[in-house]
């Protein structure tokens, strides 16, 4: 029987406990961003976009947006996986309409430039937004904290930019797995150190995105990506052993239910490619909490797509524990009228 503490407890902690909710509780990746019209006014306000990262009275602003506009379960943290590598002291610049663009680090004379003793201020800066978050979030929003998965962001500390096969992190991971090592090394301290800052400063529960997992052959995969995500589960619970964790690890296929044994997280973000069945088998089998799946795209296309989409996760998670979410981010060019009507959908007002 549920305890009292229990009933209070927001939604989405309730559901990562094990327990299956309908509705479920539901919130979006990226679901603060251009499609909204108030985003977009703060974010003008802001200048640059790490600006707007680094400045807590307008991140918990930009955070509290889709909050108030459609009372999601959750609020995740507003920030960026490249706060990281900006920490670290690599040159990191988001460019209009193309992106991140980072001063590529390849060797290891590159390696030397990062400092992996100066990451404090700037991880401090953006906790401060999470102590904010959490004096003015309403108590049943749950509080999400991020960081980029190691290999996800090495892909754009090596690339300098984002790319469709992650060429130039896959190549010096296999001409000198040594060396790229060392950056993954430096990348587990430093998300570790900043995990454990977000909760300290009041995050309930954390994702790890790992975007890029899935271009990587098996040996590959356990190396760069189970191997660090593990490292970083178990220090944050050595420290917090309650704060449920959530790994996304995006295009990892057959490779998901290892990920997930080898790993201990206790939730799983689905991409899109992911069948509902093979969803709910996990849920069930592996006992892992799934979160996803519907296509960014249903969402943006609205009306019979996005329907039908959205019935097929409902009722094929039903009785399951289940968070309602997108298979990968939100998309600028969603119709914020669309998203409501998920959102009704969802709750069983549609
Ligand atoms: O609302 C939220 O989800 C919280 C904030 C958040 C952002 N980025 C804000 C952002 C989160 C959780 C992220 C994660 C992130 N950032 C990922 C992993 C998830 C994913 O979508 O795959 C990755 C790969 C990045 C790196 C990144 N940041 C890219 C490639 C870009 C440019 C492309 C784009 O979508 O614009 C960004 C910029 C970025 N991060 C924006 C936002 C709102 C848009 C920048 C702007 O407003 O000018």
């Amino acid at each position: 029987m549920a305890l009292p503490s229990e009933e209070r407890q927001p939604r989405l902690l309730r559901v990562l406990a094990g327990e299956p909710l309908s509705p479920p509780p539901i919130w979006l990746m990226r679901q603060a961003g251009r499609y909204l019209p108030e985003y977009r006014a703060v974010r003008a306000q802001a200048g640059g976009f790490l600006e707007l990262c680094y400045t807590p009275a307008l991140a918990a602003e930009v955070t509290l947006q889709p909050i108030r506009r459609y009372g999601f379960d959750a609020a995740i943290l507003f920030s960026d996986i490249l706060v990281v590598p900006d920490a670290l002291g690599q040159r990191v610049e988001f460019v209009e309409g193309e992106g991140p663009r980072l001063d590529p680090i390849r060797s290891a004379p590159d390696l030397a430039r990062l400092n992996a003793g100066a990451t404090r201020p700037k991880f401090a800066r953006v906790c401060e937004t999470v102590a904010r978050l959490r004096q003015d979030l309403p108590r049943e929003a749950a509080l999400i904290g991020f960081c980029g998965a190691p290999w996800t962001v090495a892909t754009y500390m090596v690339g300098g930019q984002g790319s469709a096969d992650q060429r130039e992190a896959r190549l010096w991971a296999y001409r000198d797995p040594v060396g790229f090592g060392r950056l993954m090394e430096m990348l587990v301290e430093a998300s570790i150190d900043y995990l454990a800052m977000q909760v300290a400063a009041g995050a309930d529960v954390l994702q790890i995105f790992d975007t890029w997992a899935g271009n990587l052959p098996a040996r590959e995969f356990e190396a760069w990506v189970v191997v660090p995500t593990r490292r970083i589960v178990t220090a944050i619970h050595a420290k917090h052993p309650e704060v449920p964790i959530i790994g996304f690890p995006r295009g990892a296929g057959q490779k998901i239910a290892r990920y997930v044994a080898e790993t201990g997280v206790q939730g799983l973000g689905c991409d899109t490619g992911m069948d509902v069945a093979h969803m709910r088998s996990l849920a069930s089998s592996i006992k892992v909490v799934v979160q996803g799946n519907l296509d960014p795209m249903a969402l943006i296309a609205g009306g019979e797509a996005l329907r039908a989409q959205t019935d097929a996760l409902l009722q094929g998670l039903a009785g399951v524990p289940y968070i309602f979410n997108l298979g990968h981010g939100i998309l600028p060019e969603t119709p914020v009228e669309h998203v409501a009507e998920l959102v009704e959908l969802v709750r069983g007002k549609g």
